[in-house]
């Protein structure tokens, strides 16, 4: 039965750390060659921050660009396991695209509930593309969550957000690719808070891979939120939160305790990072290393800058900041950088003369 699942050249999680997940002999091992993502070395904000050896590690390149791939993937199958034939979840756009492609690579119906304008075009894209049932709501995030959970409870269809166990089981699998690839645990690991469970997630691995011995200590989980979403540094709910990085856009997180916990326990911290730290971290990863992640991906690189700027001294410490989805997902973010697109006839000299070569 095992092999009529593994449609793919890739491990993928669930074979690749069956040993550390919930699995059974009837859990069908699905794979769309999630995880294995890239960690990259820093090329320049490195030298720029004064800091350690810094790693960006690449969750955008996840099947459909976004580390929610690594928590789906167990979650689906553990749905197909238990004989479900639908999946719901309330998202501001990844676990939505997520939960979408992983329905229907294993023939079942997926729902989405997500915020009336609260959500980039790219993850709503994703959901229209892979034929999910998509509501929007005229409400936010927090809204959506609790009708999320009020119909999973009343029909017999499996709740896939991060409230569902078998996704974070699935996430932590990041923080055991991260210590085998550098061979212990970093100094640091810095990453974007909405929901807050995949800084929830991350901790778990780490934990559990020194627990084991794979690892012979632990980072300092530095988590960031977005000013206008920050509710885990305010220490309250915000009703109406606002952000740029619309991906955590959450007033008040599922997880909350689960961030708390992770950040008391590592000697770590959760802080706001401002949209316009936020947005000079974005064009920085984009154009000094190369990498595009979203708005919500960047606040863990702003965050960085930030403590660094605030003293945090990271000059002999291993940093890791996690690059939670692709920029691709959200193009009006991008197309918003000032620039100037030159449109001109199709002939050589007029294109040699605007670019400055003649
Ligand atoms: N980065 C991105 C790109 C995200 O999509 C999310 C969450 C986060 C960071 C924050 O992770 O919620 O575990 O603290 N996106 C969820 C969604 C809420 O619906 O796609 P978190």
């Amino acid at each position: 039965m095992t092999s009529s699942w593994a449609a793919t050249d890739r491990l993928g999680v669930l074979r690749r750390y069956r040993d550390y997940l919930p699995l059974t002999e009837a859990t069908p091992l699905i794979c769309m060659g999630e995880g294995e993502t890239p960690l990259v070395r820093s090329q320049r904000l490195e030298g720029r921050l004064g800091c350690g050896p810094l790693y960006f590690k690449l969750e955008s390149c996840n099947p459909t660009g976004s580390f929610k791939d690594r928590g789906m993937v167990v979650a689906v199958a553990k749905a197909l396991e238990e004989g479900r034939k639908a999946v719901l979840c309330a998202s501001t756009g990844n676990t939505s695209a997520a939960a979408a492609a992983y329905a229907a690579h294993c023939g079942l119906d997926a729902y989405v509930l997500v915020s009336k304008g609260n959500i980039a075009q790219g993850k709503l894209a994703q959901a229209v593309a892979h034929g999910a049932q998509i509501v929007a709501i005229d409400g936010n995030f927090d809204q959506a969550l609790a009708l999320a959970r009020a119909i999973t409870a009343k029909y017999p269809i499996a709740l896939v957000n991060s409230l569902n166990p078998y996704r974070l089981e699935g996430q932590k699998t990041a923080a055991f690719e991260i210590v085998d690839h550098l061979g212990d645990a970093p100094d640091y690991l810095f990453i974007p808070v909405g929901n807050a469970g995949n800084i929830t997630a991350y901790w778990r691995g780490f934990v559990e891979y020194q627990q084991k011995g794979r690892a012979s200590k632990r980072p300092r989980m530095m988590g960031f939120q977005a000013e206008g979403a920050a509710p885990i540094v305010l220490g309250r709910p915000v009703e109406k939160p606002q952000t740029v990085a619309s991906a955590i856009r959450i007033g008040n997180p599922a997880n909350w305790r689960g961030a708390e916990a992770a950040r008391d326990a590592s000697g770590g911290v959760i802080e706001a990072v401002s949209d316009e730290e936020i947005l000079e971290a974005y064009r920085l990863l984009a154009q000094e290393e190369g990498i595009f992640g979203e708005p919500a991906s960047a606040a863990s690189v702003a965050g960085l800058s930030k403590m660094s700027r605030q003293g945090l001294d990271l000059r002999d410490r291993i940093s890791v900041c996690i690059i939670t989805g692709s920029g691709l997902k959200d193009p009006e973010t991008a197309m918003a950088i000032p620039t100037t697109i030159r449109e001109l006839p199709a002939e050589l000299t007029a294109v040699e003369k605007a670019i400055g070569l003649a």
